[in-house]
């Protein structure tokens, strides 16, 4: 890799198996459901041998940072979160690994209260801002945190945010709440003044219509409009266990939204999953006062079976 290149690697909804039992002060509506749902279906689609083989392909491919972008869980168990954060140390240390949480890690209610992001103690070195990235966040608020990558010339500002939140059974939305979109605002202004490629990554597609109207982000219409006045070089995110381009004309210039297939899927599903795959996503100078040129290289499966291939490289 050249030397003024950063390389984010990004996977996505490891849906880590096999389910736990659920102890008996956990159990609710939602949770009965997911779990049926997990039994009926979902444990044939993610597999945890997959993401094990996928994870192993991305340490291999040594990328500058690791960013894994939620739903690492199935029904928010406290002993699914706690494994989540023993397997994320096959992907590295928390100073090179960044996660945020996805609807399937903030689940539903702990002895019957709403935790929300206190469910995750297990995963704060993996969400916490790094030295340089501190100087931007607010210290009183767990997200959106910061983490400046840096390799020779090229500094990429990782700003994660958190749109999980506890839901109803079979509802899957997400939610960013208006502190966090002020917060983002201020990160991005200060850090496109520092002259920082800006990565957002956050887990539900950051659009109105980017998800069914029982899954989506309900702020996404804030979000987006937020992003295009302020300004992005590339946002990231998971939930729709697809891979999707698209591009939105910011007020800064041309945004790439780039979503993610599953980590764990190996063979088709009746939803029309994509099989798994991990983006890297290389930044490099694109000369005097251009924008940094982004390359998108995916690695994955293209059939089942098969060995971890790349499945496509372009330009963003
Ligand atoms: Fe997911
Ligand atoms: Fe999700």
């Amino acid at each position: 890799m050249p030397a003024d290149t950063v390389t984010l690697a990004q996977i996505s909804d490891v849906h880590l198996g096999p389910l736990p039992p659920i102890p008996l002060q956990l159990l609710n509506l939602k949770r009965i459901t997911g779990f049926l749902n997990w039994h009926r279906k979902r444990r044939f689609m993610h597999r945890t041998a997959t993401a094990n083989l996928l994870a192993a392909d991305v340490v291999a491919q040594q990328p500058t940072h690791i960013a894994v972008t939620g739903d690492l869980a199935n029904i928010g168990l406290p002993s699914e979160i706690e494994r989540a954060a023993v397997w994320m140390q096959r992907l590295g240390s928390p100073d090179i690994v960044s996660v945020i949480p996805g609807n399937h890690d903030i689940y539903s209610t702990i002895d019957g209260r709403n935790v929300g992001i206190a469910a995750l103690s297990t995963w704060q070195p993996y969400m916490t801002p790094n030295a340089e990235g501190a100087r931007y966040g607010d210290p009183s608020t767990p997200f959106p945190f910061v983490r400046v990558v840096r390799q020779g010339t090229m500094a990429v500002a990782l700003i994660g945010l958190n749109s999980a939140v506890e839901t109803p059974p079979l509802i899957a939305i997400g939610r960013l709440g208006d502190a966090q979109l002020k917060a983002l605002a201020g990160i991005l202004d200060a850090t496109r003044s520092d002259q920082l490629v800006r990565v957002v990554m956050l887990h539900h597609p950051p659009f109105p219509g980017g998800a069914g109207p029982r899954h989506e982000l309900t702020d996404a219409a804030a979000l987006a409009d937020l992003l295009d006045r302020h300004g992005a070089e590339l946002v990231i995110h998971g939930h729709n266990h697809k891979r999707s381009i698209s591009y939105r004309d910011g007020a800064h210039g041309r945004i790439p939204v780039v979503g993610i297939s599953s980590a764990s899927i190996a063979k088709p599903t009746p939803h029309g999953d994509d099989l798994a795959r991990a983006h890297f996503f290389s930044f490099a100078s694109g000369g005097r006062d251009a924008p940094a040129r982004i390359t998108l290289v995916a690695r994955g499966w293209a059939e089942t079976g098969g060995p971890i291939v790349e499945l496509e490289r372009r330009l963003l």
